[in-house]
Order: C-alpha cells, then sequence, then structure tokens
C-alpha cells in the first residue's frame, strides 16, 4: 500500500486516508492504484462491515492531480488502462456501506468520490467544488448522473460549468451530505456514524445499498464519461488550463473553439 493512501481496520470500519497533505491531498496514479486495492480488498473481506474515507492535512482532496492529468493527455494511456478506473469500478459495485469525513477543500473527484458514500461529514467551512470545465475538462466518476439526481439540474450545472464552490451548510441544505459541524468535530462525528454501521446487520445493509444503485449503469456511464474525459484531456483547451495551473496564472481560452 502506498505511503499516501493508509488503512487501518478497527471494529470493522476500514479506515482509507489520503495521505498527501502538501498538496492538499492531490490523487495521483499510484494512489488511484492504492485506493482501488483497498476497496477491492474491503469488499472481499468479511472483516471490513464499513468503509471510511478520510484525509490528513487540511484539506480533503484538490481532485486528481493536475500533473498527471497533462502527463496523461501528452501521452498514450488508454483510459481503461488508468488505475483511475479500476478504483471508479471498485466503488461502484461497492455494496458495503462507506462513510465520508471532509475537512476544507473537496475538490473534483474529491467531491465526486462522495457521491458513492452513504453518509458524509463535512466541516461548516469545508468548500466542495467540481471545476472539470474551469480545467476544460467534462464530470467524471458518474457524477453527470448523481449530482443532478442529488441537488438538481440547475445547481449541478452551475457546479460543473462555473467551478466555484460550496459550503459545508450549503451541501447540507442542497441535500448533498448528512451533517455540516465544526471542522474540529468532524472526525468524531465520521467514526461515530461509521461505527453505528459496522454494527448493523451486514447482509441487510449490504442488500439496501445494493438495492439503492445501479452499479452496472454506473459503471457504463463511468465509461461513457471516461471517453468524453480523455478526448477532453488531450484537447489544447486543456492543455491551456494544465499549463495555466502550473503556471499559478489564469487560462485563456480566447482561441479555443
Ligand atoms: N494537482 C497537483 N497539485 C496540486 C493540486 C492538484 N490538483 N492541488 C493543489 N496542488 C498543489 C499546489 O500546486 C501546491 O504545490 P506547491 O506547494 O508545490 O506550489 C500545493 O498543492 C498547495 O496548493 P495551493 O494551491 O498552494 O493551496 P491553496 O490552499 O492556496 O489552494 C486549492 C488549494 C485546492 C484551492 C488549489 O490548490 C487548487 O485549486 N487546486 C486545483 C484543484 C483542481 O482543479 N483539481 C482538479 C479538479 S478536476
Amino acid at each position: 500500500m502506498s505511503e499516501q493512501v493508509l488503512t487501518t481496520l478497527d471494529g470493522g470500519v476500514l479506515t482509507i486516508a489520503l495521505n498527501r497533505p502538501e498538496k492538499k491531498n492531490a490523487i495521483t496514479q499510484a494512489m488511484y492504484a492504492a485506493l482501488a486495492q483497498a476497496v477491492e480488498g474491503a469488499a472481499a473481506d468479511d472483516a471490513v462491515r464499513v468503509l471510511l474515507f478520510r484525509a490528513e492535512g487540511d484539506s480533503f482532496s484538490a481532485g486528481n492531480d493536475i500533473a498527471d492529468f497533462a502527463a496523461l493527455g501528452a501521452g498514450g494511456t488508454a483510459p481503461a488502462d488508468m488505475p483511475v478506473f479500476r478504483f471508479l469500478r471498485a466503488m461502484a459495485d461497492l455494496d458495503k456501506p462507506a462513510v465520508a469525513a471532509v475537512k476544507g477543500r473537496a475538490v473534483g473527484i474529491g467531491l465526486t468520490l462522495l457521491l458513492h458514500c452513504d453518509l458524509v461529514v463535512a466541516a461548516e467551512d469545508a468548500l466542495l467544488s467540481a471545476p472539470f470545465v474551469n480545467l476544460a475538462l467534462t464530470p467524471e466518476a458518474a457524477s453527470s448522473l448523481l449530482l443532478p439526481g442529488a441537488i438538481g439540474h440547475q445547481r449541478a450545472f452551475e457546479l460543473f460549468a462555473l467551478g466555484e464552490a460550496l459550503d459545508g451548510r450549503t451541501a447540507l441544505a442542497w441535500g448533498l451530505i448528512n451533517r455540516a459541524v465544526p471542522s474540529d468535530e468532524v472526525e468524531t462525528t465520521a467514526a461515530a456514524l461509521a461505527a453505528k454501521l459496522a454494527a448493523r446487520a451486514p447482509n441487510s445493509l449490504r442488500k439496501t445499498k445494493a438495492l439503492m444503485r445501479d452499479a452496472e449503469a454506473l459503471w457504463s456511464l463511468m465509461q461513457r464519461e471516461g471517453a468524453q474525459f480523455s478526448e477532453q484531456m488531450r484537447s489544447p483547451e486543456a492543455m491551456e488550463a494544465f499549463m495555466a495551473f502550473s503556471q499559478k496564472r489564469a487560462p485563456d481560452f480566447s482561441k479555443g473553439g
């Protein structure tokens, strides 16, 4: 397991912690591989009743590592071969309950991962955003279906298209999360909810979750989204966006079209 993804099993709860705080827990392909391994392992291990996603440092995740995007965009890796898709498939298939503890920023997949969790606790001042269009990309992780399903088309479109952040209180009011609490209570609240779930009848919980989600349809959508995403990732407008991020300047899309 990677040093940047830490797992611990305690009382039936597998905690999966992102551990790259110096980069705001931006997720690299190596980290996706470790995440996929952790989720696949949890699904197969009877000792694991609940998964709990959390993060070290002040931010849940700044989303996909943008340097990785640029490298993948320039290279020829087929989407199906990317560890991110192994992780997404594992999340689509997961029928054990997943809890998330979110502090600080949750950007891109830092937000869309929450759509695959069943109980989400966020700090009142957490900032959730899905700025795919800011990076000239498109939604992923079945978020093109799950986000409008959770909060409605107009709000979801605004999040995708304008990329502005939503705070934890608003996310709660919009039905995107279960609890918004002061930042210093996020971890304990999420851990308490995970422990409650771990004490529930495991097969009943798994069947309940499976009935509420169509895993095959989610995976099929993830693949369709992936085709659009990787086409965009290789586009001149995305290259400009990635370059602008690395140069700490605003992108210039005036020449695109
Ligand atoms: N990929 C790669 N590196 C990232 C990153 C990402 N997604 N997000 C942050 N980092 C890096 C920064 O480049 C910086 O590295 P440096 O110290 O070597 O310069 C470090 O993490 C800290 O980030 P910084 O931007 O200084 O922190 P901040 O508190 O001012 O802002 C964010 C935090 C999350 C708002 C900002 O980093 C950001 O917008 N990141 C990009 C988010 C994004 O668009 N993700 C992809 C979504 S599809």
